[in-house]
């Protein structure tokens, strides 16, 4: 694999099973996490090794790696093949020389030659990754709710039951699974856990996960004839003060199928003993939460961003989604890490299907109407961040009179988009 940008003496490597060891000694050197050996064996990478492992090497050690996960990536109306960067990591002694541009040039080039038109990631630092390209294309909440904290009544709450339990992967790691994707219900951004390692990993509990607090507990939801509805993976760590406990709760992941599982789950989890608050991250901004509050401030909701994504093959990635309006409108698109996706495209939806206007998206010369980078581009795919306010942010140019607003109703979509699990 030949990379321009790499300095005199390394070299791009695919890491080959054989090298684990090495490539996560390399990791914890830039993570800095302290992984016991006891917590890579219960909950290991769930990387494909040799196939999406990929590092640098000087001297023949490797000094940076990073893998990539392969995601059937929900979009507004459909799914696109996306290659989803994680273990990113440049050892502290070779950090600043361009090896992490190096690896993205090949993340991008072998992304592409497997058919994957779009990369996603979520962003260990905000700084990062705008340079690669990649945009912000979905905010999250967090929120600290009090114990106790009111909740609008939702219809079918009461007739839901609560079980609660130790998490365990053999019983939870199959309906933890199905009760996530039948949530995720067209969301953008709701990436499934699509191998069994990533499955059993989102259940896992090595006790260096644990910070103090309990083992992982599971409360879930079910309806009547027993069928699960929703789950919350909960960890309580004790605390006591002046006036009594003040156990603080923290919520790893809370998924439910509907409102009225959500509604329950929320109950049961913020009417937990001897607690003082429940803290929750990765809600997308239209949680059900936000809505069922009778006091949303005491929540305290903090925005934060959840996943980045990176327009690889433009022309296949804007075709892939679908449109929530009728739009015809030409981009002028620079792009300077991936040039083919640089020049003017005219995106003209041709028709209305169930799931939204289907658009082609062609090579033009016509005058551009919107000029924007990539990264814009990347940020407004999921539906999450407007053309329009990007454009009043001063990040996209308005050519046209009213092209923005023409783009900004059809890139949008009723869900928000988000993630609830970092990878
Ligand atoms: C972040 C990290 C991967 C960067 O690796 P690197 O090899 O030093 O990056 P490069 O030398 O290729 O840097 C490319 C550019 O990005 C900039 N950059 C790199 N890391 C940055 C950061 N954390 N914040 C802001 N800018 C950063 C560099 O300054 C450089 O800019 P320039 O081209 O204008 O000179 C490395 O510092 C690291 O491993 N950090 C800890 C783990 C981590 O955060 N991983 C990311 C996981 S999502």
């Amino acid at each position: 694999m030949g990379c321009m940008s790499l300095p005199e003496g390394y070299r791009i490597v695919v890491v080959p099973d054989e090298r684990r060891d090495e490539f996560l000694a390399a990791d914890q050197l830039t993570w800095a996490q302290g992984l016991e050996p006891e917590a890579l064996t219960e909950a290991p990478p769930a990387l494909e090794w040799g196939v999406r492992t990929v590092g640098v090497e000087k001297d023949d050690q490797l000094v940076a790696v990073h893998g990539s996960y392969s995601f059937a990536a929900p979009v507004p109306g459909g799914t696109v093949p996306c290659s989803g960067l994680t273990w990113v990591g440049v050892r502290p002694d070779h950090r600043r020389r361009g090896l992490l541009s190096a690896m993205i040039d090949a993340h991008f080039e072998r992304s592409l030659q497997r058919g994957e038109p779009v990369s996603a990631l979520f962003a260990a630092e905000a700084a990062i990754y705008g340079r690669f390209g990649y945009g912000c294309a979905a905010d999250e909440l967090g929120v600290e709710v009090p114990r106790g904290a009111a909740l609008r009544p939702v219809a079918g709450s009461d007739e839901l039951t609560v079980r609660f339990d130790t998490a365990d992967r053999t019983r939870h790691a199959d309906l933890v699974d199905a009760v996530h994707r039948a949530a995720g219900g067209g969301r953008p951004g709701w990436m499934t856990r699509d191998s069994a390692q990533q499955r059993a990993n989102q259940v896992a509990d090595p006790p260096t996960w644990r910070h103090g607090g309990e083992p992982l507990r599971i409360a879930t939801v079910h309806a009547p004839d027993g069928s699960p509805r929703g789950y919350a993976l909960v960890r309580r760590k004790e605390k006591w003060g002046d006036a009594g406990p003040e156990y603080a709760v923290t919520l790893r992941e809370l998924v439910a199928v509907d409102a009225a599982a959500a509604h329950r789950l929320w109950s049961f989890v913020l009417d937990l003993d001897l607690t003082k608050s429940v803290a929750a991250s990765h809600l997308a901004v239209d949680d059900p939460l936000t809505h069922l509050l009778v006091d949303r401030r005491a929540a305290v909701p903090k925005l934060g961003d959840n996943v980045w994504v990176r327009l690889l093959d433009l022309a296949t990635a804007l075709q892939v989604r679908r449109y929530a309006a009728p739009v015809d409108v030409t981009l002028e698109v620079t792009d300077t890490r991936l040039p083919a996706n640089a020049g003017r495209w005219r995106l003209a939806t041709t028709a209305a299907s169930g799931d939204g206007w289907v658009a082609q998206v062609t090579r033009t010369d016509a005058p551009a109407d919107l000029a924007l980078d990539v990264r814009e581009l990347g940020a407004a795919y999921l539906g999450g961040r407007s053309i329009g306010a990007q454009a009043r942010a001063g990040l996209v140019r308005e050519l046209r009179p009213g092209a923005a607003a023409a783009a900004t109703a059809a890139f949008g979509w009723p869900l928000a988009p988000v993630c609830s699990w970092v990878f």
